[in-house]
Formats: C-alpha cells, structure tokens, sequence
C-alpha cells in the first residue's frame, strides 16, 4: 500500500449550457416525478413495516418525495445479529480489495451518481445547487478517498524489531467486534456517508439509522456503496424512530461504537444509556459524537469591514444557518457598528429565499416543521424583549415551505438566551461592546455558552491576534483568523468541537480512522 497526496474534488459551476447543469436539471426532474420507496435494508434483504413514514420537500411541504418505513425493535434486533455475524468475515477482507470498493464509490460519486446525489440533497433538504454540490459531491467524495487515504498512511508505520532475526514486531489494524451504530443528521448529506462508511472501511459491520428528512440522499449513498461492491451486511440501512433505535441499540451487549451527529439532548441520552447498561457489553463502546454550537464572530477595531460583512452574511445565513458551523452570534466594537450594521442590513436585505432550483435563491425554506416553529420561537422572543432590537428580516410564512427570511437581531444583553443557546436557523445576534470592555467581552464569549464548535475573529492588530489565539483556545474546535466560521474542507480543516459541541474527533482528519480500528500489537520471536 502506498498512500499519494489526495487532491480534493473540485466544485462544478453548473453555469448555464453546461453539460452538469443538464444533468441535473434531468436529475431534478426524475427525482421530484416521483415518490420513491426506499426499503429497509438488512444483510441485503429488505423489508417493510407497517410504520409509514413520508421525506417532504422543505420548500414545498405538501410534495412528497420519498416513502420510508421504521424499523421495529424485531427488525433493529435483526439487523444487530447480521451485522455481529458480518463484521468476522468482513474483517477477513485484505485492505487493499477494502480499499478499492471505496476508490469504486468515489468515482461513481465523482461521475455516474453525482447529479442523483445533488438533485435528493436539494429536493429533499432544500440545499441550493452550490450547497448540495459542496456537500454531497464535493465534501461527501472528499471523506471516501480521503479517510481511504489515511488509512494508508497509517498502516505504514512499522513497530520497532531491534534484532529482526530474533524478534518481529508488527501492528494489525483489526475492526471493533461487535456492531457500530451510526446516527447521521439531515444538514450534511456527506455527513452521513462519513458516519456509516468510515467506520465500515476499517473492517467494521454498521447499522446506519440515517435521518429522516434526509432519507433519499443517504438512501443513494446506500445504493453506489452497494455498486462499488461493500457486502451486503456490512452496512445495514434501518431508518427507526429515535427512543427506539437508542433504546434498542444501547440494550445489546454487541454495541462497539456509536457514531453520531445530531443535538446535545439525544447524545446525551444515549452515554447515559451506555452508562447503564455498561456491564452487559463486550467492549467499552466507543461513543463519538458532534452536537452542534453557538458559533461566534468577534471582531476587533482593527477588522476590514467589507470582509467582516461578507463572511458573517455567509456564515450565519447560507442553507439558512443549518450548518453545525454557522455564525448565530457575533461581538463588534463600538466603533465599527455603524458601518458592519448598515452592511449586514443592506446585504441581508438583497438575500433571495426562494425554490432550490431557482439560481438566484441565496437560500431556501429551513428543514421542517419542528425546526420553523424552533426558530420562529427565536424571532417571537426578540419581538417581545426590550433588551432585543431586531434590524433585518423578523419574518417568516409556513403556507408553501418553511421559509424565514434571515433575521438580525441585536442585542443589549450579551447573556441574553438568544446568544447563548443553538438556534439552528437564519438568526443572527450582535452585541456591540465599548473597546474598553474589549477583554471582558473575549471572555464572556467562552463562558457564555457550553458550546465550542467554531469561531471566528476578525482584525489586522497583530497584538490581537496572539491574545485571541489564547483567549479563545478551548472555546472552539475550528478556528478562523479572517475568515467565516463554515466552510471546513475534509483534509484541509478536520471538523469537531470540543465542550457541548463534542468529542471533537476530527472527522476529516487523520485521527479519525483510528476511532474505528481496535489494533492488535504482534511479537513474533524466531
Ligand atoms: N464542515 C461543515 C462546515 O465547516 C459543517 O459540518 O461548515
């Protein structure tokens, strides 16, 4: 095995005539034709139960795109004794035939798949064509070949043997018996992919209970990884109501990880489940998880404004602030307001919400009905509180889509439960600080909330910088000096937080793969 650098995937223009445009105008049409029925899928067979779920369009919520069933206890039971019985006999496989399924299922990402991928990621999650094509192509592609890449790096490295002709030292790099349960969120349809198929490349069996509200792009993840040749078995494909997959799961004395993404309140639930149940397991599950944040923007006097401007209206608004990374606070100084606040009012104005297939929407409806009614929750708040101005957007319809325009609030009070909690949601809330607070401020950034996710700080002050690289070095696990708090690229950032926001394990990094693989230290004496 040798590893080679690993570019990542380019992102496509889709600009007008273009042949990837075609594609996906063609995809879109396909896919918003019909409802599709997507299966339970267990050792390869599949099968139907009577608990009838339905994936809407966002944007659109009396349009139905695709019809799913829950897994029953009966079934997630089934689908736990496949993947034990599974994970042996894939273990066997040799790296390398593991290796080449997952360079198959990049290309086939890269190429024949790509506008199917993009075209459920929009109608489904009502991404616009850049924001599905930067995730479930581009990111999505990018954790196939790069944690494949890892890998090969990893398994270069060779235990000392001082006298090879008396003694032989080696490291193998086996899969967690057991199962590993991955619980994937609905805002990266990439993310998904990452969760169940990481684990699975180093040769471990996994029940993927993918979201809901993104059941028909991670259905289509399901599908090319089965192509590209992963047995069936391998990854077992059980949408479930929540409580009973978490109850089932946590219950079995196989369970060798859980890989999750989602809120702090569901991982929480489920290492307290772990907790116990902890003498009927095996192993020690491994329990990895990323819940989200309330991620800032500081800025110093010294910032450019026009920068500051640009990077929050991307931050805090792109895919309607559903990014684990987006900006939903920020701090400016006295001196700045008045310029940043006139950007970001003028800018969040022009902002087009509208239907994912129309190239001038900036963004479009927010991803169902328990999220609005969480947001608009929000925008109610800043209405009432005399503390809370708010000075762009405010206003949202549910008649067609979930649609909220973005909203900037700004607030008095920096502990105010608009900026210490996670929102999730076009909402953007903007202390203005006296430069002579400015330590103060720094630190009430840190303890204000329990999340460290991301962050962002803004200034050319070069005192500032160094204060800020201290100040702010537990209060997020990604970190940007001039630059917007989204946008991690796999291999170039590796992504996770720290605190509430996780247990910051890098995905897109080369840590992660290690996560999966339990290894197995060998002396050979001669
Ligand atoms: N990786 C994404 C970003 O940084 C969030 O999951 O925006």
């Amino acid at each position: 095995l040798k590893a080679e650098c690993v570019a990542n995937e380019p992102i496509l223009t889709y600009r007008k005539d273009s042949k990837e445009r075609k594609d996906l105008l063609q995809a879109l049409k396909t896919t918003a034709a019909k409802c599709e029925e997507v299966p339970i899928v267990i050792g390869g067979k599949e099968y139907k139960t009577d608990k009838v779920v339905h994936q809407v369009m966002p944007h659109d919520h009396q349009h139905k795109l695709a019809q799913f069933y829950y897994a029953d206890k009966k079934l997630l039971e089934l689908a736990i004794k496949t993947a034990v019985e599974t994970q042996p006999k894939w273990d066997r496989v040799p790296l390398e035939e593991r290796l080449k399924i997952w360079e198959r299922a990049a290309e086939l990402m890269a190429g024949k798949y790509r506008q199917e991928l993009n075209a459920a990621t929009m109608l489904g999650q009502a991404k616009t064509i850049i924001q599905a094509e930067i995730d479930s192509a581009a990111e999505l592609i990018d954790f196939i070949r790069m944690h494949a890449n890892f890998l090969k790096e990893c398994v270069k490295y060779e235990p000392i043997s001082e006298d090879p002709k008396v003694t032989k030292n080696s490291l193998r790099y086996r899969g967690i018996d057991g199962f590993i349960a991955a619980v994937s969120p609905f805002n990266f349809t990439a993310i998904g992919g990452n969760l169940a198929y990481t684990p699975a490349m180093m040769g471990n069996a996994v029940l993927w209970k993918p979201s809901d509200t993104a059941l028909l792009s991670n259905w289509r993840i399901f599908n090319i990884m089965r192509e590209a040749g992963v047995p069936d078995g391998v990854v077992n494909f059980v949408p479930a109501d929540g409580p009973v997959f978490g109850d089932t799961i946590t219950a079995s004395p196989h369970l060798a990880a859980i890989n999750f993404t989602g809120s702090v309140p569901t991982f929480s639930r489920l290492w307290k489940q772990v907790g116990n149940n902890i003498d009927k397991y095996n192993n020690f599950p491994r329990l990895i998880g990323e819940c989200g944040g309330k991620n800032y923007h500081f800025v110093h006097a010294s910032a450019d404004v026009q920068s500051v401007v640009t990077s929050t209206i991307r931050s805090a608004f792109e895919y309607s602030g559903q990014k684990c990374s987006a900006c939903s606070r920020m701090y400016v100084p006295e001196s700045l307001w008045p310029q940043i606040k006139s950007g970001l009012v003028e800018e969040a104005c022009k902002l087009k919400i509208g239907d994912v297939q129309d190239t001038c929407s900036f963004t479009s409806a927010v991803i169902d009905d328990k999220a609005f009614k969480r947001i608009t929750g929000y925008i109610e708040h800043a209405k009432k509180s005399s503390n809370l101005e708010i000075i762009a957007g405010g206003t949202y319809s549910d008649s067609k889509g979930y649609f909220i325009n973005p909203t900037i609030v700004e607030t008095k009070d920096p502990k105010d439960r608009i900026m210490t909690e996670e929102i999730f949601g076009p909402v953007l809330t903007v202390y203005v600080y006296k430069e002579k607070d400015l330590l103060e401020t720094m630190k009430l950034v840190h303890t204000s909330t329990q999340f460290a996710l991301t962050g962002a700080v803004f200034g050319k002050d070069e005192d500032f910088i160094k204060c800020a690289l201290e100040e702010f070095k537990t209060s997020a696990g990604n970190f940007y000096i001039n630059d917007k708090s989204t946008g991690s690229v796999v291999g170039q950032q590796p992504f996770g937080g720290g605190r509430k926001s996780g247990t910051n394990d890098k995905a897109g990094g080369p840590h992660y793969i290690l996560r999966w693989t339990s290894p197995q230290s060998i002396k050979e004496t001669f």
